[in-house]
């Protein structure tokens, strides 16, 4: 089971880390270059087809290891628990993610335009650089990084 869980937890991790890479580094920089929305919302539409998927198995298996490892849930906010402080780094990463990702999803892609593909690159860049932090942060968990 914890084998299962892991995997999938690592599968949907490079799919949301890998992917945002992908777009943050190759297409935003082509998007930008010809002040293309359409080459923008292109790449979502596909990326998002499995990018929302693995968000949500990736919070689903997230939640069931720290949950192994911690099983009270009030301890995760417990700061004298060392265990507590990759744990407490993982929501604090998944809040500020949800917030960008809704943001965009709600406010700025419906109404992307060349002017406002800037504001999207705002969204872009700090969602692929929290990503990368899920993925120190989950390293951390062995490495003993963050206790
Ligand atoms: C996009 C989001 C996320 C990414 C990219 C990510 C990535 C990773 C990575 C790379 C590991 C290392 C696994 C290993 O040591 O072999 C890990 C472990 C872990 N992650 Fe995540 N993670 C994400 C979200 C979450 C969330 C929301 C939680 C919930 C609190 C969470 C909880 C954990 C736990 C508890 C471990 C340790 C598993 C263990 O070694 O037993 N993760 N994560």
């Amino acid at each position: 089971m914890y084998g299962a869980l892991l995997l999938l937890h690592l599968l949907a991790a490079t799919i949301w880390t890998g992917g945002h890479i992908v777009l943050a580094t190759v297409v935003l920089p082509k998007v930008l270059k010809a002040r293309s929305p359409a080459l923008l919302l292109d790449f979502e539409s596909g990326y998002e087809r499995i990018g929302m998927p693995a968000l949500i198995v990736q919070i689903a298996t997230g939640l069931m290891l720290a949950h192994r490892m911690v099983p009270d849930p009030a301890q995760w906010f417990n700061l004298a628990n060392p265990l507590s402080h990759p744990i407490l780094a993982k929501l604090g990463l998944l809040a500020i993610t949800l917030v960008f990702a809704l943001h965009a999803r709600l406010r700025v892609i419906p109404n992307l335009t060349e002017k406002t593909l800037t504001t999207m690159a705002w969204h872009i860049i700090p969602v692929t650089v929290i990503s990368v932090l899920f993925v120190v942060v989950g390293v951390s968990f062995r490495t003993g990084w963050l206790y």
